[in-house]
């Protein structure tokens, strides 16, 4: 952690401060990367260079959670519909997670970061899934951030495999059908472990879930970045912590019951312009 830290200038730990002390971070902030390939096209490099861009991106957004105590963060790194693109660019994918997951583990442990991975792995390479293995023993007993990757996920995918085990345990005779409740279905997903994410953020201005954590986001609040994501760097992080800091979630019910929930206007203003400040400092 200290190393982080020091490198950050005064204003930007005055930022980290406030956003802390305001008390309403998410718990747990879920990110659809999107538009490296459109990000390397733009600027006449081949698609695989957006994704290799794509992860200082990754880099800068986990410091950020470190730094902010943000204790859930699940990146969709590669759908389940993503195994439909062209071979190469499939293979570079799987090239960059393998060496992202080998380079990074020292730098996961340094910061107690706890690795998961939710998905279908089994049907990654054998050599990446090797590496997820070996990543995820490596950091099981870590007590800091949870980094969830998301890797062959898909929503619909997790829920109907949930169905199938609900049903194998009424079969065996160990739960009847009573009993499923929200919260037991929920325990047969593979984010059981998770919380509900409170903040989802897209990059590359698409509105839609490309069929990411469909159950757990009914209340998420979304928040879409018309950046591409290798442009989503810790500024851009910011900016999504702070406009959902300022909403209001509702939860069905009315503003009157939820008290005083609202960010004190001067604590907004505050925040705002020392992003602007920290801002300045790094563009
Ligand atoms: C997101 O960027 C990364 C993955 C889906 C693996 P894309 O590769 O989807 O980039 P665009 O959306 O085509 O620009
Ligand atoms: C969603 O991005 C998946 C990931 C970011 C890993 P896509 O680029 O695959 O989504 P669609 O196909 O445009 O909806
Ligand atoms: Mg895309």
């Amino acid at each position: 952690m200290e190393g982080w830290d020091t490198s950050l200038s005064e204003v930007e730990q005055r930022l980290q401060e406030l956003l802390r002390s305001s008390g309403r971070l998410p718990k747990h902030v879920a990110i659809i990367m999107d538009g490296n390939g459109r990000w390397a096209q733009e600027r006449g490099l081949p698609r695989v260079e957006g994704h290799r861009q794509g992860i200082q991106s990754v880099r800068e957004v986990v410091k950020v959670a470190v730094q902010l105590g943000i204790p859930y963060l699940t990146l969709y790194a590669f759908s389940m519909e993503n195994w439909r693109r062209p071979q190469v660019e499939i293979r570079t994918l799987m090239e960059l997670l393998h060496y992202y997951l080998r380079r990074e583990l020292p730098e996961l442990q340094r910061h107690g970061i706890r690795l998961r991975a939710i998905g279908k792995l089994n049907a990654l390479p054998r050599r990446v899934q090797r590496v997820v293995a070996d990543a995820l023993q490596a950091t099981a007993s870590n007590t800091g951030l949870t980094l969830t990757l998301a890797l062959s996920y898909s929503g619909r995918w997790d829920i109907v495999r949930a169905v199938q085990m609900i049903a194998i345990d009424v079969r065996r005779g160990k739960l009847s059908p009573e009993d499923i409740t929200e919260e037991r279905f929920a325990s047969y997903l593979l984010t059981r472990e998770l919380p509900e994410p409170d903040l989802l953020i897209r990059t590359s201005g698409e509105m839609r879930l490309s069929n990411f954590l469909l159950w757990e986001s009914a209340y998420a609040e979304i928040y879409v970045s018309n950046l591409y994501w290798p442009d989503f760097r810790r500024c851009a992080f910011y900016r999504a912590l702070l406009d959902y800091i300022r909403r209001e979630r509702r939860f069905g019910m009315i503003s009157e019951q939820l008290g005083a929930y609202r960010l004190a206007e001067e604590i907004a203003t505050e925040l705002e312009e020392l992003l602007h400040a920290v801002e300045r400092r790094v563009h």
